[in-house]
């Protein structure tokens, strides 16, 4: 592995720098107090190209490689994980899906809007009884010639309520298994479309996240991603991109708590001197350091190997892993640093612990993750 970031990759990450500072960090409290989605600021995050970063300039994007998503992810969810996760699903999900595997119809149709953020998407796989165990799809979709029937609930799903398009997971044909099911693009406005009431969140409570209902959503066939039956492979490669994107936003959060941790221990008395001059304080600061380190370099190898179109599935699965569990450790030891400033609102850090644990969860939990890791250690080759 070679990674050498660029004066190009500095300026994306500083430009992300920027726009965090100055456009969401004003009112971040208040819209995680409130759940209100930072909606002027998606709007604008689509006009600086961050919500179709990696997508070729013929579909409206930025022709931009991984590595320069992870500097942008990192540092804008350094400040906000509620626009950061916007981002993420728009970017590595939607648009990734749809260049990768969409027609050209479907890339004309539905990949421009999206990757100029003039529309935002969202990814459809979680159901009731079907999170982590992704081949149990209730949600069917009928052949009925020109078109599918599409019945069924989806679960959890960011950009529930902002969302124009959907790429939805559903089953068409029950005895095939994880080969009979599909993939499509989903339209909010058409008839049988129901969105759910807004789920009150510990974290990333910014952004919307919604219960999705289809009844006899008729989908046209044109709207099928990729040949009958690879939808579970689809949403599985999606994933792995999807990976990066989350990894990138654990690592952001627990750097953001580190910035906030040192900046305090800095300014902080006790005991006649800065907290920073405690060694107590010192090992914290230095285990929270390192593990960032070790995530960042994870992260960054993982968008490495999707640049050089390099096998990255293990390797995004550990960043995500690695740099959701130290996002929680360093988000707690940042609160602790803190004291009791640490556990009211105007000092950040609590907002981060809380957003942290999502990353543990959200596209595959931990223990997913370390399912698809030791599978492929373990298989033969
Ligand atoms: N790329 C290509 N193909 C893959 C693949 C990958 N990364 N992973 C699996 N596959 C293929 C397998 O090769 C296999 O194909 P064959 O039968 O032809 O060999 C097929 O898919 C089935 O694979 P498995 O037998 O491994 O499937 P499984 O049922 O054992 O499940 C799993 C494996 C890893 C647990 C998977 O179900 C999984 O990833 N679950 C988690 C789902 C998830 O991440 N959900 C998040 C929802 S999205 C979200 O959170 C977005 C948001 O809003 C933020």
């Amino acid at each position: 592995m070679q990674i050498q970031l660029t004066e190009e990759h500095e300026m994306i990450r500083q430009a992300a720098r920027d726009f965090a500072v100055n456009d969401l960090l004003p009112g971040v409290i208040e819209r995680d107090e409130h759940q209100k989605f930072p909606a002027e600021q998606i709007k604008k995050m689509g006009e600086l190209g961050f919500m179709g970063m990696m997508v070729s300039p013929q579909y409206g994007g930025g022709g931009m490689d991984t590595i320069s998503y992870v500097l942008a992810m990192t540092e804008i969810s350094k400040i906000d994980a509620s626009a950061s996760v916007v981002m993420s699903v728009n970017n590595s999900l939607v648009c990734w899906g749809l260049e990768t595997y969409g027609t050209e119809a479907q890339k004309q149709k539905y990949l421009v809007p999206l990757a100029t953020g003039q529309i935002i998407g969202g990814f459809c796989l979680s159901e009731p009884e079907a999170g982590s165990d992704a081949t149990s799809q209730s949600t069917t979709a009928i052949d009925a010639g020109d078109h599918y029937i599409l019945n069924g609930t989806k679960n959890w799903i960011t950009n529930g309520s902002t969302a124009s398009v959907f790429l939805v997971i559903a089953q068409t044909d029950i005895k095939k298994g994880h080969k009979g099911i599909n993939a499509f693009i989903v339209e909010k406005a058409w008839d049988g479309f129901q969105v759910g009431p807004k789920e009150n969140k510990l974290g990333i409570r910014g952004s919307d996240t919604h219960s999705l209902m289809f009844t006899d959503v008729k989908v046209p066939k044109e709207n099928r991603i990729g040949e009958d039956g690879f939808g579970f492979k689809f949403a599985m490669k999606v994933l792995s991109g999807g990976r990066i994107g989350i990894a990138s936003q654990a690592l952001g959060i627990a750097a953001g708590a580190l910035e906030l941790a040192t900046n305090y221990a800095r300014e902080r008395k006790a005991f006649g001197k800065e907290i920073m001059n405690h060694q107590a304080i010192q090992f914290k600061i230095a285990d929270m350091a390192t593990q960032i380190e070790a995530a960042r370099n994870l992260c960054l190898k993982a968008a490495w190997l999707k640049d050089q179109h390099l096998d990255y599935a293990l390797t995004s699965s550990m960043a995500k892993l690695y740099a959701s569990k130290i996002a929680m450790e360093a988000t707690v030891e940042a609160v602790q640093i803190h004291g009791g400033y640490g556990f009211v609102k105007e000092f950040h850090v609590e907002r981060l612990m809380r957003d942290a644990k999502i990353t543990q969860i959200y596209e595959g939990t931990s223990e997913v993750q370390k399912i698809v890791i030791s599978r492929s250690l373990l298989s033969d080759k």
